[in-house]
């Protein structure tokens, strides 16, 4: 079966419309996101884009930043001191990565915690690990939102991350152990990958690589969540980290791509900007 995370998204961002109206109608405004884009990244365009359009759907606010890539780092983070000041300014999200002679660390830590809708702050990052009311990064939000939606019991599973990125691996794997699952992270330097995948009940790709997961690193009736968003070298489409026309036949559930975590991250990345909204407006 296939989880699909552009219906389990198109239901949430219905909910959030009915939802920001009301806030909108209690606080006298609509959350606003305010999005910092960075150069002309296609991967990071399509992204932005795709996050302005769900703001439109939803009834937050959004404005886009747009920059060249060389612009300073200075620059960078006088905007940031900016939006952090701007009353009217409830969620900065800097689109990643950043050009090279920006310091990315520095620039995610100069945004305010409150405000910091990606959960990458590390205060955000220290809560998550500490247990800690904090805002979560928004894919691996979304992906054990759709687990749950799809009613897998994670609760004493074997559950493998391959990836241990900032953004997806490591809080994933954090979450995961939070509900309970017996955590793997694998990585590049992983002797006899496929001897570990093969153990993972659940079993969450990321590491940018198109169809690195092929059919025999999986488990019959495994759930496989795909975070991959890659260029397929051969045929030139969308494709993610897992074979999936192999893999689909032997996985319980699996997520596609396009259509599974990328809908489920910009979901919840406004969610954070509401949640971020409401907290400013209850302080
Ligand atoms: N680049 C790739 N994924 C993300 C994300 O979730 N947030 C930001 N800011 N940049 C990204």
């Amino acid at each position: 079966m296939i989880i699909s995370g552009k219906d389990l998204s198109a239901q949430m961002k219905a909910d959030m419309a009915v939802e920001v109206a009301d806030l909108a109608r209690k606080y006298g405004r609509a959350p606003h996101l305010v999005v910092l884009l960075v150069g002309e990244d296609p991967g990071s365009v399509s992204y932005v884009t795709g996050k302005a359009k769900a703001c439109e759907a939803i009834g937050i606010r959004n404005t886009t930043i747009r920059r060249p890539d060389t612009v300073s780092e200075a620059e960078v983070l006088q905007l940031i001191d900016q939006l952090n000041a701007d009353d009217e300014v409830d969620g900065i999200l800097v689109q990643l990565p950043l050009p090279r002679h920006i310091d990315e660390d520095r620039v995610i830590a100069a945004i305010r915690k409150e405000k910091d809708v990606d959960g990458f702050h590390p205060l955000n990052v220290a809560s998550l690990w500490l247990k800690q009311p904090c805002t979560l990064p928004c894919t691996p939000k979304g992906i054990i939102r759709m687990l749950k939606s799809a009613g897998v019991q994670l609760e004493g599973k074997r559950a493998v991350v391959i990836g241990r990125s900032n953004i997806v691996g490591l809080p994933v794997a954090k979450l995961l152990l939070d509900e309970n699952a017996t955590v793997t992270i694998a990585h590049s330097r992983t002797r006899d990958l496929p001897a570990v995948t093969r153990q993972a009940e659940v079993l969450v790709v990321a590491i940018g690589r198109p169809k690195f997961v092929t059919a025999d690193m999986v488990a019959d009736g495994a759930v496989v969540i795909d975070v991959g968003v890659n260029r397929d070298p051969q045929t030139g489409k969308l494709c993610g980290d897992v074979d999936f026309a192999a893999i689909e036949p032997k996985a319980s559930l699996i997520t596609p791509v396009p259509g599974g975590v990328g809908p489920m991250t910009i979901a919840c990345l406004m969610e954070n900007t509401i949640e971020c909204f409401v907290r400013k407006m209850e302080r």
